[in-house]
C-alpha cells in the first residue's frame, strides 16, 4: 500500500511538473541584447511591443530578466533588486507585464553569485522562491556559476523543491552549460536545459550549437526539453538568410523559443521570421519531438521532425558559401524514422516559409537552397 501511494505521489509529481511546458517555452529574454545594462523602462518597452507587434498573438508569453537585477541582500536575507535601474520594484514591474496578458520571468544562479558577480541564490533557495512566488514570478532560469563543490543534480534539485514548496507555478530553466549532461538527468527536475555553453551572434556559433544538439533528439518531449540557448535572431551582423535558418533550425530541435533582441529597432523582415505562424507550428507541435539529421553529405544536410496527424517536418540546410541546387524525389529515400511511409501514401510537398504547394513525393522536384540558407517543407498525407 505504502508502495503504491509513493509511486503514485512520485508520478503525479513529474506529471505536474511536466504539465508546465507541454510545448516549448517562448518569450523574450534581456541577456542577448542587453547584457548587463538592463532597467525596469527598457523591459516595460519590450512587454508593449511583444503586446502589440504580433509576438504575443503567435505564442510569445514570457517577458524574462537575465543577470543584473539583483544587487545584495536585506538584514533578514531578502534578495533586494537594484532600485536604481528598477525604482518601481520587480512585483511592481511583474504586474505591469501580467496586466499585458503575458509572463513574467527572472534570473539567479546556483552559485552564490551569478555570472555577472551579483548574489546568487545557495543558501537562500527556499527564502528567494518565496520572494519569487510573492512577486508573481513565472519563469526561473538558473544558473551555475560560482557553484563550488556542488553537484549539479543536487543544486537544481533543491531548487526545484524550493519552487514547488513556493505553491506557485513556476518554469524552470536549468541553466548548467550541458557540463553534467543533463539532459540525463534533468526530466521532471526542469522543464528545459541549456546543452551548451553560450551562443553568439555568429553563424558559426549557431551551427555548433546545433552539431551539438543534433544526437540529443531521444531525450527531449512534452515538459522536458533541450534548451540549444536564446535565439540571436536581428542581432550581430546576421545575414537574413542565417536568421531564417537559426529560427528554423530551432524550430527543427523543437527548442524553447526566445528571443533576445532590442525590439524596438528590429527590421520588418527579421520580425516576419520571428513571427511566422507556419514555423513556429513545426516547433510547437503536440508530440514535442525534436528533429534528427537524416543525412549530412560536407555542407549539405537534411533534418527530419515527426509531427502529429502522420506529418513531418523536412529541412534542406546548405552550410555551404555557395548555392545548393539538386533534384530530390521524396518517395525514393527512406524516411521511417519520422513514421513517414511512402509505399502506403503518397504525400503533399509544401515549402513552409513560401506556403507555397511544390507536389507530391512522388514528383521530381527541383531545389535550390540559398548560401547559409534552409528550404522548409511540409510532407502531409493524402489518405483518401
Ligand atoms: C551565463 C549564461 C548566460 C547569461 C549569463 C548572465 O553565461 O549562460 O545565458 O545568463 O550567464 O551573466
Amino acid at each position: 500500500m505504502f508502495i503504491a501511494v509513493l509511486c503514485f505521489s512520485l508520478f503525479a509529481e513529474a506529471n505536474s511538473t511536466d504539465s508546465l511546458a507541454l510545448t516549448p517555452p517562448m518569450g523574450w529574454n534581456s541577456w542577448n541584447c542587453f547584457h548587463r545594462d538592463i532597467n525596469e523602462q527598457k523591459i516595460k518597452d519590450m512587454a508593449d511591443l511583444i503586446a502589440a507587434n504580433g509576438m504575443k498573438s503567435v505564442g510569445y508569453e514570457y517577458v524574462n530578466i537575465d543577470d543584473c537585477w539583483q544587487v545584495g541582500r536585506d538584514k533578514d536575507g531578502n534578495i533586494l533588486a537594484d532600485s536604481v535601474r528598477f525604482p518601481s520594484g520587480i512585483k511592481a514591474l511583474a504586474d505591469y507585464i501580467h496586466s499585458k496578458g503575458l509572463k513574467f520571468g527572472i534570473y539567479s544562479c546556483a552559485g552564490s553569485l551569478t555570472c555577472a558577480g551579483r548574489p546568487g541564490s545557495r543558501g537562500y533557495q527556499f527564502q528567494d522562491a518565496r520572494t519569487y512566488a510573492k512577486w508573481g514570478v513565472d519563469y526561473l532560469k538558473y544558473d551555475w556559476c560560482h557553484a563550488e563543490e556542488q553537484s549539479p543534480k543536487g543544486a537544481y534539485r533543491t531548487m526545484k523543491d524550493a519552487l514547488k514548496a513556493s505553491g506557485r507555478s513556476i518554469i524552470f530553466s536549468i541553466c548548467e552549460w550541458g557540463n553534467s549532461e543533463p539532459w540525463k538527468w534533468a526530466k521532471g527536475v526542469g522543464q528545459l536545459w541549456r546543452t551548451t555553453g553560450d551562443i553568439i551572434d555568429s553563424f558559426p556559433s549557431i551551427t555548433d550549437i546545433i552539431d551539438r544538439n543534433a544526437g540529443l533528439y531521444p531525450y527531449a518531449g512534452p515538459g522536458h526539453w533541450n534548451d540549444p540557448d536564446m535565439l540571436q535572431i536581428g542581432n550581430g551582423d546576421l545575414t537574413l538568410e542565417e536568421n531564417r535558418s537559426h529560427f528554423t533550425m530551432w524550430c527543427m530541435l523543437a527548442a524553447p523559443l526566445l528571443a533576445g533582441n532590442d525590439l524596438k529597432i528590429i527590421k520588418p523582415e527579421v520580425l516576419n521570421i520571428l513571427i511566422n505562424k507556419d514555423v513556429i507550428s513545426i516547433d510547437q507541435d503536440s508530440l514535442g519531438m525534436q528533429g534528427q539529421r537524416l543525412s549530412k553529405i560536407g555542407d549539405h544536410e537534411i533534418w527530419v521532425k515527426q509531427l502529429a496527424n502522420g506529418e513531418a517536418a523536412v529541412c534542406f540546410f546548405n552550410r555551404d558559401e555557395k548555392m545548393w541546387n539538386f533534384d530530390y524525389q521524396f518517395s525514393k529515400e527512406d524516411y521511417r524514422s519520422v513514421n513517414i511511409y511512402f509505399n502506403k501514401f503518397s504525400y503533399t510537398v509544401s515549402d513552409v516559409w513560401k506556403n507555397w504547394k511544390l507536389g507530391t513525393s512522388k514528383d521530381n522536384l527541383k531545389f535550390k537552397v540559398p548560401i547559409h540558407g534552409v528550404v522548409l517543407v511540409k510532407l502531409a498525407p493524402n489518405k483518401d
